[in-house]
């Protein structure tokens, strides 16, 4: 009985390694992206999972096609930093946002020179 109750409570604190992942999520940390293709990155960060694979979007989130018509290079990155911001100072953003079930992760600790080849590449989409 007593190493059933131990095996649990081991179970659960592997569980909750994943746990307290905050608005920013684990992937991010422990993922080297340098030098990594921005197609890489668009996975590698969990774009893809919530933006579909072929940033068609779906369910989860917008598609991420024509954004070049709305955004500069600097304004996504400023986005992706700390969408909450940017949203607040955009009304279309924040209605966006309303018909979505999730929110758009903060990346504020990814290296600027994968999120400049990101945004280069989601640019061109
Ligand atoms: C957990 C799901 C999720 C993840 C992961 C995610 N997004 Fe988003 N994204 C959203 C949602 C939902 C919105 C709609 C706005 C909102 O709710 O904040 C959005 C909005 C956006 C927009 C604005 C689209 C427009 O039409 O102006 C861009 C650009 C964007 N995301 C890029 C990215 C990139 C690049 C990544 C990866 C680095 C990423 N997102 C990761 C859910 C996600």
């Amino acid at each position: 009985m007593k190493s059933a109750a131990i095996a649990a409570a081991v179970v659960l604190l592997a569980l909750c390694l994943g746990c307290g992942k905050g608005e920013d999520s684990f992937e991010q940390h422990v993922v080297d992206l340098t030098g990594a293709s921005p197609e890489v990155a668009y996975v590698a960060l969990n774009c893809a999972k919530c933006h579909g694979v072929e940033v068609e979007g779906q369910r989860t989130a917008p598609k991420l096609t024509g954004l070049s018509s709305r955004w500069t290079e600097d304004q996504l990155i400023a986005y992706l930093r700390d969408p909450k911001a940017v949203q607040a100072a955009t009304p279309r953003l924040a209605y966006m946002a309303e018909q979505f079930p999730i929110e758009m992760p903060a990346y504020p600790h990814t290296d600027e020179a994968v999120l400049r080849g990101l945004v280069g590449w989601l640019l061109a989409q």
